[in-house]
């Protein structure tokens, strides 16, 4: 076996995905089509072109507004997680939604849960693929906004919506601004995660780990700009959702041979990859691992470690983590026959 298949066929958690930035370009066209939505291009494929986050951030948007019916959102979570299992091996994934970018347009929350939910659902019974959901803060939104959603999101709960978290833009709206959707969401017993410290200072990181309570931390590359907050999160084990090539495109490290990840790693942070928006940046889950453990030549070892911490990371309980770790080893040691014979 080939090191590139291997790498594709480990099996994998994934804790950083947006379910709206894995729509199959196909997808896009037809919902637009069902809907009479004009799109710029009938292109689809060239849609998803862009340099910058906020260009980024507008598309994302855009082909978002092709999502209405429950069935539609049902469709994107279940092709997400069929091209999550087929072109990664992805096990398990807990899993962003942006519930402003619907509810803006006029789509209720419960249809977006319940559609999203329909959708995992049916994945897991087609293909093993299990999904939990975190509903993530949009942080250009004012925060008045962010703390209705996390209430509506509480007032619609259900047991597959585990956390919040929170995206978008970093640099012009800090985290603190969302202190109130975080402490309700965490009384209310959510798990808590932010994108940080990916367009913004490492200080972000300490708020979101102490003011927010965040359990978890997503990106986070610009710790490496503070050697305290490293020392910090190294010993206190936080964990690192990190996202090679949607940032090697958006905020410029193409050469993954020099992406922080590799820094986090050497400084003893404890990482692990995610496709964060698979389709929009023409990546998915099997090929982040292919890419960034071949680019830097990496040996099976730091490829199986990085899986380890995705299942340590993720927010299992301690026996479905034990579980998971025991069905990945008896995988892996079979990956292991194959690549050495
Ligand atoms: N929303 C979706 N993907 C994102 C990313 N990589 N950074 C910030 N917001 C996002
Ligand atoms: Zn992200």
């Amino acid at each position: 076996m080939e090191y590139a298949e291997y790498l594709r066929q480990l099996p994998k958690v994934e804790l950083h995905c947006h379910v709206e930035g894995t729509l199959r370009p196909q997808t896009v066209a037809d919902l637009a089509r069902k809907h009479d939505i004009a799109l710029p291009t009938t292109d689809v494929d060239r849609i998803y072109d862009y340099e910058t986050i906020y260009e980024f951030l507008e598309i994302f948007r855009l082909v978002n507004s092709t999502v209405i019916e429950a069935g539609d959102f049902a469709r994107i979570a279940y092709e997400s997680l069929e091209d999550g299992v087929k072109l990664g091996n992805l096990k398990y994934r807990e899993m962003f939604f942006n519930p402003t970018l619907h509810t803006t347009r006029g789509v209720a929350m419960s249809t977006i849960i319940d559609g999203l939910i329909d959708g995992c659902r049916a994945a897991e019974n087609d293909f093993g693929v299990r999904c939990r959901l975190i509903a993530d803060i949009y942080r250009q939104d004012p925060p008045e906004m962010a703390l209705q959603m996390t209430q509506e999101v509480l007032a619609n709960r259900r047991d597959e919506v585990i956390g919040l978290g929170m995206d978008a833009a970093e640099a012009p709206d800090p985290p603190e601004k969302f202190f109130e959707s975080f402490r309700v969401a965490g009384e209310a017993g959510l798990h808590l995660t932010s994108h940080s410290a990916e367009d913004g200072p490492p200080s972000n990181i300490s708020t979101c780990l102490d003011l927010l309570g965040c359990e978890r931390i997503d990106h986070g590359y610009h710790i490496l700009e503070d050697d305290a907050v490293v020392a910090r999160c190294r010993d206190d084990g936080i964990h690192f959702t990190c996202c090679p090539t949607s940032t090697a495109v958006v905020y410029g490290w193409p050469d993954l041979t020099t992406h922080p990840i590799n820094a986090m790693m050497k400084a003893g942070l404890l990482v692990h990859l995610n496709s964060d928006d698979p389709t929009m940046f023409r990546t998915d889950i099997g090929k982040e691992y292919v890419d960034f453990v071949g680019q830097n030549e990496y040996p099976p070892e730091t490829a199986k470690q990085l899986v380890r911490n995705g299942v340590d990371a993720s927010w299992l309980d301690d026996a479905e983590k034990a579980e998971l770790h025991r069905a990945f080893d008896d995988e892996i040691a079979a990956l292991d026959k194959a690549l050495a014979g």
